[in-house]
């Protein structure tokens, strides 16, 4: 059974400009989803609607087969217990250390979970504005994955990264969705990524037009 279906979802910002148009898609837990697309064609859009950031204009989204918007829950309960982002910009709190972002959505203690994205005892004592792009994206991973979601969802995690870290951070989402039996979506413009996926699902101009 799906965890998450988007039923003819349609999105603006401006009403003569849709964003997204009658998507509908399905996305199951323990699978690897990779949305590709040109720059400015709608996938942090559908991303954050997915992840109940904001409300389809039309159309809806279900959450093991609820709406997410549905009355007494609603948006907020969807974000704080189903999703767990990785932003295009991290995200992170910026006064405090790795550990203590970790700590944020962690039931235990998050250095194994920093170690294994590749952040030391030392830089995660240190003050998350002192550690380099690529290091404050791999703890705004580790808070995704340190917190019980089923679902996460990752807007360009391997954007800031060298080739090899790249693809250890893929490989790490990868498994997370294959051996925790989460649901994990990307969006990427990296082909390397893609490859990696189960379902890669194209986005054009506010449509999807392939699923692979
Ligand atoms: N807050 C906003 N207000 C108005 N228009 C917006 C807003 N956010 C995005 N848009 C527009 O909506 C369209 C889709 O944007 P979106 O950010 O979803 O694209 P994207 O596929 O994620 O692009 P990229 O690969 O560059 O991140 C673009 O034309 C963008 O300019
Ligand atoms: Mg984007």
């Amino acid at each position: 059974m799906s965890v998450l279906e988007v039923k003819g979802v349609g999105y603006y910002y401006f009403s003569d400009k849709p964003v997204l148009r009658d998507i509908c898609l399905s996305f199951e837990k323990g699978k690897f989803y990779a949305i590709c697309g040109p720059s400015g064609c709608g996938k942090t859009t559908l991303l954050s609607l997915i992840g109940g950031l904001d409300e389809p204009k039309s159309g809806e989204i279900l959450y093991e087969g609820q709406s997410i918007m549905e009355k007494g829950k609603g948006l907020a309960w969807h974000r704080r217990n189903n999703v767990a982002f990785v932003f295009q910009n991290y995200n992170l709190i910026e006064y405090m250390t790795p550990k203590e972002n970790v700590l944020l959505t962690a039931k235990e203690d998050p250095m194994p979970i920093l170690k294994s994205l590749g952040i030391g005892e030392e830089e995660a004592r240190r003050n998350v504005l002192k550690l380099s792009g690529g290091q404050q994206q791999r703890v705004a991973i580790a808070r995704a994955l340190a917190s019980h979601a089923p679902v996460i969802l990752a807007d360009e995690p391997t954007g800031n990264l060298d080739e090899d870290t790249a693809a250890e951070i893929t490989q790490i989402l990868k498994d997370n969705a294959h051996k925790q039996g989460r649901c994990v979506v990307v969006v990427t413009h990296s082909e390397a990524v893609a490859n990696e996926a189960d379902v890669v699902l194209k986005l054009d101009h506010g449509k999807i037009i392939e699923v692979s």
